[in-house]
């Protein structure tokens, strides 16, 4: 019982804060606050009016969340009624529980100076009466930075930049609210947003703390001679497609194929003729003798049956230790 009575009154609260705000008022929100409006300033006949095209804000208070504000003054052409001449005037609004309604007495013809000036966003009441023409009471200086607002609460009340949630966040930047590498700039419209980037095969993780591994094909390009690089997971877990490359699949496609027409049967049972061998010229090129005999393909000398200790010439020993890459396709032909 007594953690629903709870949950409930959480909720309560929940919904009170979050439907505090209004996003700006349409058109029709406006026809609906006009007529009372009209009212006390044209005189008492009913009122049915059209606002005609967008209207220009004067003043706007933030709300607590991004696009939502708590009240704003602005500037609308209407139509009284229909048939009746299009007029121009100011008026102030203001948000209750997430409904608009229209501040008595606000409305007026437009000031001159009001005409097509940019909106004042400092402010945390827009009213007449504040501000002279611009009908702004402004933020303290306190939230004279970052986005330069305030919720309207109270003048020193900064909504500085927004959370990755929308929430005004009242510091001046991300850092503390949503985390390192955090930004609210003019070009992201103080929402804070991760500014990480990250090199190829990496990609930022989730907390933009760093960047992840992404994949050894795009970090390590492993496979050679135009082989095609497989991705799996883990990151580090991949194959390559050495098809058509004239190498194998084994050892990232450094090894050659053997050309099957002259003696397969030679291939694999002891080292091919050695070639004329000018690195090696120390040895003696036509038989390394003493060394025991092993079926690694393009090995000079062997350590034991089954690994070599120093590979042919135009060869290289694979960090295996044991076996011989060939990267020179020209020798197969
Ligand atoms: C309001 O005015 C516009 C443009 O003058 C017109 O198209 C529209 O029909 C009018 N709406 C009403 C409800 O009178
Ligand atoms: C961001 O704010 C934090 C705490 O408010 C401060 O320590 C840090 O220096 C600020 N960073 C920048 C880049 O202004
Ligand atoms: C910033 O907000 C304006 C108005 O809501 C919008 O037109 C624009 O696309 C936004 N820019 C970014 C980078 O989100
Ligand atoms: C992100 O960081 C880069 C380089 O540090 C900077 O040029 C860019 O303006 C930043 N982006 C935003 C939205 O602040
Ligand atoms: C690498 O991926 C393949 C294919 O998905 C899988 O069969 C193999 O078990 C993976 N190897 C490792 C070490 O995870
Ligand atoms: C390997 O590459 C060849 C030639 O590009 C292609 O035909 C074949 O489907 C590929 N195999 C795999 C498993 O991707
Ligand atoms: C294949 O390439 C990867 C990534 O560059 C490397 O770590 C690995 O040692 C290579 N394997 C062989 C047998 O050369
Ligand atoms: C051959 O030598 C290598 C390297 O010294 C060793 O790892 C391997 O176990 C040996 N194999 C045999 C069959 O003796």
């Amino acid at each position: 019982m007594m953690r629903e009575a709870v949950l409930v009154f959480a909720l309560c609260v929940l919904s009170l804060s979050v439907a505090q705000d209004c996003p700006l008022p349409t058109n029709p929100d406006i026809e609906t606050v006009l007529p009372p409006l009209l009212v006390e300033s044209d005189g008492p006949q009913s009122y049915s009016p059209n606002v005609t095209g967008s209207v220009q804000y004067v003043c706007l208070v933030q709300g607590s969340m991004i696009d939502t504000y708590n009240g704003v003054s602005l500037i609308a052409r209407f139509t009284p009624n229909p048939g009746e001449p299009e007029t121009s005037r100011i008026l102030d609004m203001e948000c209750g529980s997430g409904t608009w309604s229209g501040r008595t007495g606000s409305l007026d013809p437009p000031p001159p100076s009001a005409i097509d000036a940019p909106p004042r966003t400092d402010c945390y009441r827009c009213r007449e009466g504040f501000g002279g023409d611009t009908r702004c009471r402004e933020c303290s200086n306190v939230c004279n930075s970052g986005l330069m607002r305030c919720t309207g609460s109270g003048s020193t009340d900064c909504c500085l930049s927004f959370a990755a949630n929308g929430q005004c966040n009242p510091t001046t930047n991300c850092t503390s609210s949503s985390g390192p590498n955090y930004v609210a700039t003019e070009s992201n419209n103080f929402t804070c947003t991760c500014n990480l980037t990250c090199s190829a095969g990496y990609t930022v993780n989730s907390d933009c703390t760093g960047c992840d591994f992404t994949s050894i094909c795009d970090k390590d390009t492993p496979c050679m001679n135009g082989g095609q690089c497989i991705q799996y997971s883990p990151p580090d877990n991949y194959t390559c497609n050495c098809t058509g490359t004239g190498y194998e699949e084994e050892l990232n496609c450094t090894d050659l194929i053997l050309s099957p027409s002259p003696s397969p049967s030679l291939v694999l049972s002891s080292p091919p003729a050695p070639l004329p061998s000018p690195l090696f010229g120390a040895s003696s090129p036509p038989s390394p003798s003493p060394s025991p005999i092993c079926t690694v393909r393009y090995c000079d000398s062997c350590q034991n049956s089954s690994c070599c200790k120093t590979c042919s010439s135009g060869s290289y020993l694979n960090p295996d230790g044991c076996t011989c890459g060939k990267v020179e396709k020209a020798a197969q032909i």
